[in-house]
């Protein structure tokens, strides 16, 4: 399978998503900052991933303060995280994988900058095999609910390519097509950046697992027409009530869904909950640049100073979601109470 990442002594390649599918070529990462670029340019993206790549930064960004005395190593390391933190907004997995390094280090206060570097490079590389072992979980607990035979809607990509490897909602696909049911997949294109049409029919592709693209707007139809047996999307962030965040369109995908009688489900891991927030109008929204809308491949398609809203993520409601697939089980009819579940234990 394909990696997005890829660690060789102390370098991050990452994949370089916004070239694909026409070029397979890595990014070379020799510093954090190297890192946050990648991040923030979209070299990689999908939540487990930019999580996993920042939690590699701030081990270099240990290596690079291993000489300094204490007070200087934890501000340092600090500061990466912080401008790490500020590269993309919404996907909670990113701020989830920084903490999770930093109260590493801070809990091994004592000791010195060689060690700490040790230390968050081990931490780092514990985030990236956790992230396969848990997408994997989510694949078994999320293929019991796929029948023997499904045509299943995706949006965005939540394969290999988002995550460390393995997957979430296409993890799930995997799963069920190891299996040996009958599977075929309608991609959403996922305008405007186009993660379904590049990344999640080229990961089908590999795969061999059958694929229909399709244009955002031709969903509705293809439910009117009975074609569409579920629907199967990631997240970026859940607050505590259930409501999702996702790719831009994941919303209206839910309302459909509903108006159809469609199963919608959400998988995600438990790095993708913010407990934190009491519902999904608090989960903050990154907002992308307009040339994402006025150009197509370089070409303008808009009138020069046009006004654009560009919106990256929506929010769906928990109301309209099925269930929530995790690593701990399946919470169907999400909803604060059953969420606990998830948070405690
Ligand atoms: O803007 P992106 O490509 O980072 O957005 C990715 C998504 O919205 C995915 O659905 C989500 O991160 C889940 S990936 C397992």
């Amino acid at each position: 399978m394909i990696k997005a990442i890829d660690i060789k002594g102390k370098k991050l390649f990452l994949l370089d998503q916004r070239l694909l599918p026409t070029e397979l070529q890595y990014v070379e990462c020799s510093s954090w900052q190297d890192v946050a670029q990648a991040i923030r340019k979209m070299v990689v993206r999908g939540a487990p991933a930019i999580g996993a790549a920042a939690a590699y930064a701030l081990a270099m960004a240990a290596t690079a303060l291993q000489k300094m005395p204490p007070s200087q190593f934890f501000a340092g390391l600090a500061d990466a995280a912080n401008e790490l933190k500020a590269t993309r907004p919404t996907a909670v997995n990113l701020m989830w994988a920084i903490d999770r390094m930093l109260n590493v280090a801070r809990m091994q206060e004592g000791k010195t900058g060689a060690e700490l570097e040790k230390i968050l490079w081990a931490e780092a590389e514990k985030i990236a095999t956790e992230d396969i072992a848990v997408n994997k979980k989510i694949s078994d607990f999320g293929a019991e609910l796929i029948p023997k035979q499904a045509r299943i809607l995706t949006h965005c990509n939540t394969g290999a390519l988002a995550t460390v490897g393995y997957g979430t909602a296409l993890g799930i696909i995997r799963r069920a097509v190891e299996q040996g049911k009958r599977i075929s997949v309608f991609a959403d294109e996922t305008r405007p950046y186009l993660q379904g049409a590049r990344l999640t029919t080229w990961e089908m592709l590999q795969e061999n697992i059958p694929v229909t693209l399709i244009a955002d707007n031709m969903a509705g139809f293809l439910m009117q027409q009975g074609r569409v047996d579920l629907i199967l999307v990631g997240a970026d962030r859940i607050a505590a009530n259930g409501d999702v965040a996702n790719k831009i369109g994941t919303y209206s995908l839910a309302v459909l869904a509903k108006a159809h009688q469609i199963p919608f489900y959400v998988a995600a891991p438990i790095s993708t909950f913010d407990f934190t927030l009491r519902d999904g109008s608090q989960i903050p929204i990154e907002e992308r640049d307009e040339e994402e809308l006025t150009h197509f491949a370089g070409t303008r398609i808009a009138p020069a100073g046009i006004s654009c809203y560009n919106p990256a993520f929506d929010i769906t409601p928990a109301a309209l979601i099925t269930a929530i697939i995790t690593e701990k089980g399946v919470v169907r009819e999400p909803s604060r109470e059953r969420l606990l579940c998830l948070r405690e234990g």
